[in-house]
């Protein structure tokens, strides 16, 4: 590959893969079953970005595994509606078509395991997409590094990865026992507990004890926080994720921290501020068909005071239009939209200034973006939106 016998784009993406595997001392390079790739907003991205895309397309290479994409800085369908300027849309699109040319399906979504792509237990993956990441390793236990979008794209063309890290047993071992000591019930508890874990942990692997019992919600949404004031790729918790038994007896060697009740309130009202007329987002990550239906049920019948709108992947959409969901949110005023999120999306050219989600990751990106927030449960967000 690296000769060229397989054409220059195999050869470039294989040169990036073994450039990364010298630098963290990778013994060998190992088969990958699927790649996630991130990186896709044409506002992360840019004119320079997206030149780069194009050019690897051009170059012929083909992705060899099953890659999905992260969500893009639209609805690839409804952008007018969303006020995308008409310069980004276009951009966007040619985005999108590079990958496409690359044969990455534009899922784009950050839930790609709740469409389809759930990689295998102790599989090697090449996923981007923090809080993707923590799923895909913690709750699944697939074997994935905090890849980026140009190493997901190396991978998914080479069907290749350097060994290292996340992918070897001995580095997913705990470095830390996090007693929790606070009522977790909604997943907006989770998305606390992640933020504050995240904050003292760092890049350390957290070890959970007294999660109770998450639902899948509160699991994507744990992980997505844990990576967000943290650097954290995989945790485990006890009775809850499929290595925490296993990896048991090493918890005799770990450093003990609480987090507490007070932590979780604290965190919030860091996020809370006075708000106007917020944009109720729901969907960081991306929403699952019953969160929709949690969102359709309140809002079935109603009309809406205040803008809600509803973040989920292609996939759940069309589950959820079935299902009468799409229907029940829009008739009451709010929007679904697909392919995008309140934090890829070019908010600033749209004009907002407010926000009120349930998301700790939503809510720091959004601060980090200039955005007054306002924090709450999907369920008490949407009834104060309500007229
Ligand atoms: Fe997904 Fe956007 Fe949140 S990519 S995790 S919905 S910031």
């Amino acid at each position: 590959m690296l000769a060229g016998e397989y054409g220059a784009g195999v050869a470039k993406s294989l040169e990036l893969l073994v450039a990364l595997g010298d630098v963290f001392g990778a013994e060998k390079l190992v088969p990958v079953e699927g790649a996630h790739v991130s990186g896709v907003s044409y506002k992360n991205l840019g004119d320079a970005g997206l030149e780069w895309l194009e050019d690897q397309a051009k170059m012929g290479a083909r992705a060899k595994v099953r890659a999905t994409l992260n969500p893009t800085g639209m609805d690839m369908a409804r952008w007018r509606e969303m006020d995308v300027p008409e310069k980004f849309a276009v951009g966007q699109l040619r985005v999108i078509r590079a990958f496409e040319t690359l044969g990455i399906e534009p899922t784009c979504t950050c839930t790609p395991y709740l469409v389809g792509h759930v990689p295998r237990f102790g599989a090697q993956i090449a996923w981007a997409e923090s809080s993707a990441i923590c799923y895909s390793n913690s709750v699944i236990g697939a074997r994935t590094n905090r890849e980026s979008g140009p190493t997901t794209i190396a991978s998914a063309i080479t069907g290749l990865t350097p060994l290292y890290e996340y992918r070897l047993d001995e580095n997913r071992l705990p470095g830390k026992l996090v007693e929790v000591e606070a009522k977790l019930s909604d997943p907006l508890d989770y998305s606390a507990l992640g933020y504050v874990t995240g904050k003292m942990v760092g890049t350390t692997v957290p070890y959970f004890r007294g999660l109770g019992k998450p639902g899948l919600e509160s699991l994507k949404t744990l992980g997505a926080a844990l990576a967000t004031s943290g650097g954290v790729a995989l945790w485990h918790g006890e009775g809850v994720t499929p290595e925490a038994e296993k990896i048991k007896p090493h918890l005799k060697e770990v450093e003990k921290v609480m987090v507490t009740e007070n932590d979780l309130k604290q965190a919030r009202e860091k996020f809370t501020c006075e708000v106007a007329d917020p944009v109720t987002c729901i969907g960081c990550p991306h929403c699952s068909i019953h969160e929709v239906g949690e969102v359709a049920k309140l809002c079935k019948g109603k009309e809406l005071a205040k803008k809600l709108w509803v973040f989920t992947s292609r996939g759940v959409y069309a589950e959820a239009e079935r299902k009468g969901y799409v229907g029940q949110i829009e008739e009451a005023g709010g929007r679904v939209y697909v392919d995008t999120c309140m934090v890829v999306a070019p908010l600033k050219e749209m004009g907002w200034k407010e926000v009120a989600l349930n998301s700790f990751k939503g809510a720091q990106y959004s601060v980090n973006m200039g955005l007054k927030t306002r924090m709450g449960t999907a369920a008490g967000l949407v009834k104060e939106a309500l007229k």
